[in-house]
Parts: C-alpha cells; structure tokens; sequence
C-alpha cells in the first residue's frame, strides 16, 4: 500500500474541561473516500477544523504527504487541502463564477506588481481563472447558474458550488461537511456522483454526513465517532453490521437498518 496523503494520529482537542476529541487518527489514500458519521455533537466538524489549521489540536499531530501540516487555514489550503463548511459560506452578492473565481485566488500566483497596475499579465491571469471557474462550474453540474447572484441560487446548488470553489483550489485532499444538508433524493444522488467524479480525478475525500445510507453508498471506508471518541472504523459492511454502531449511533432494530441499506444498495448498483 502507498503511503497515506493524510494521516491524523491521536489528534485530541479540549475547549476548557470539554474534550470535543480524544486520540482520533485516520489514514487517506490517494483516491480513496472515506465517511466520518457519528451523532451531533460527536467532534466531527471540530476534527475537520483541526485538520485544515482553524484549530490547533491540544495533541496529536496531522501529516501531509508525511510533513506536518501548518496552523494556518490559508497556508493549508496552499498545501492543498480544501474543504466546504456545514453552514453555507459564499459570498451571496457575488455570481456563481465569482465565488469560484475566489478560490482560485486562493491558489494563483499573481505578483503583487501584477495586480496593482493590473497590466496584461494580471488580466490573462483573470481570465484563465475565470475559464477554469466555469468549467467547474459546469462539472459540478450548474454552468447554467454561472451569472447568478449565489443568493438566488437554489439552496442545494449553492452547495454544489461550495464544492466547485473548493475544487477551484486545485485540492489533492477535499474535506465535505455535510455536502447533501438539506438536499431532495435527486440533489442528493446528483452529489453523490459529484463526488465520485471527483475521486476519479484523483483527490482524496473525506465526507461528513448524516445520512448513513448516503455514506454506505459512496464511501471506500467509514469511522464512527461517538462523543469525541472513535467508536468503529472499516468497510461500510463491517460498520453497519457493528452492534455498537447500531445500538450508539443509528439507533433502531437492526432489521430496520438493514432494510435501509438494502435500499440504498438497490440504488448504487454499478458502483
Ligand atoms: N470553538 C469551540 N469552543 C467550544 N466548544 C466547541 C467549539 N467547537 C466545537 N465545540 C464543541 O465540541 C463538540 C463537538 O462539536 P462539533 O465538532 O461541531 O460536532 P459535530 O460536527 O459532530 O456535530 C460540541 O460539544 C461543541 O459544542
Ligand atoms: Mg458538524
């Protein structure tokens, strides 16, 4: 096996005498993608914002590539590590291609020169990040939505655009949190395969969802986490199959949840 792209080890993270994370470590590979599920509250957003440099973990320690990944969000994006955020953030009185425009800029080169007299070098610049902005657009599946204002786009293609701008970053890793929140099944399939595309061209995922026929569906492996703590990890059939995960996190008769993810797999076959 290939070394890992991410390896979180025993990351723990404490606000005062809460511990929102105790020794959670997690190994991506290139290609792979991974689903983080577990209830409210369990740490899943609070692990992602350790491993993107918003918080600085109490222990433990997060490997990029093998090299430990800087405490600052804009210096690990640039590393290559992009994310999109439980709740919304685009700009809403920008259009769709500006969002995305704005993650490129993220990631561009543009000397500062450049952009001050915004010379001819500066100009071809906006307009190979504009390009790209809109082919992105038109992956992620809302080309048609690229001259709108983002407010007035419908709430489950602005999620489909946070993804876009992520993707804007040119990511080798993309960290999901909550991607299908509040998506009909259409929307939600729709991101499904959004994602597996994304996989095919190589970057790494790890999903945060809710929605654990969603996850079974889509992800290479799964990790559990229960108030803080890593519960269960492995195959999507190991971790459905856990009497821990059951009974801790999805909560109904085991029959139940099977006759669920009977259902789910009806709808991914060829996968
Ligand atoms: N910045 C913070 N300050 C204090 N407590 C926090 C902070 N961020 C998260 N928490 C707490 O950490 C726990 C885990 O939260 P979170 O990671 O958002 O859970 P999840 O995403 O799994 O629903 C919660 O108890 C939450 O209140
Ligand atoms: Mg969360």
């Amino acid at each position: 096996m290939t070394a890992p792209v991410l390896r979180a080890q025993d990351v723990t993270m404490q606000f005062g005498g809460l511990t929102a994370l105790k020794d959670v470590s997690l190994e991506l590979a290139q290609g792979q993608i991974i689903g983080l599920i577990g209830p409210n509250g369990a740490g899943k957003t609070t692990f992602f914002n350790c491993l993107t440099g918003l918080y600085t973990p109490t222990r433990g320690q997060v490997l990029m590539n093998g090299k430990q990944l800087p405490n600052d969000p804009a210096q690990v994006t640039i590393a290559g590590i992009a994310r999109t955020f439980q709740n919304i953030r685009l700009f809403p009185n920008m259009t769709a291609v500006e969002n995305v425009m704005v993650g490129r800029h993220a990631r561009m080169s543009q000397g500062a020169i450049a952009t001050i007299f915004r010379g001819p070098k500066f100009r071809r610049g906006e307009a190979e990040a504009e390009k790209r902005s809109r082919e992105l657009l038109d992956f992620a599946g809302i080309g048609r939505s690229a001259d709108d204002l983002a407010r007035n786009l419908p709430y489950g293609d602005q999620r489909r655009l946070e993804i876009a701008r992520a993707l804007a970053t040119d990511p080798q890793i993309l960290l999901l949190d909550e991607p299908t929140a509040g998506m009909n099944p259409q929307e939600t399939e729709a991101t499904r395969q959004l994602i597996f595309a994304i996989r095919d061209t190589g970057v790494s995922v790890v999903v945060i969802e809710h929605d654990t026929k969603f996850i079974f569906g889509l992800c290479d492996h799964v990790s559990v986490l229960v108030q803080g703590e890593l519960l269960v990890e492995g195959s999507p059939e190991m971790v459905r199959a856990d009497p821990r995960v059951i009974e801790a996190y999805l909560g109904k008769p085991p029959d139940e949840v099977e006759a669920e993810l009977h259902a789910a797999e009806g709808k991914g076959a060829g996968q």
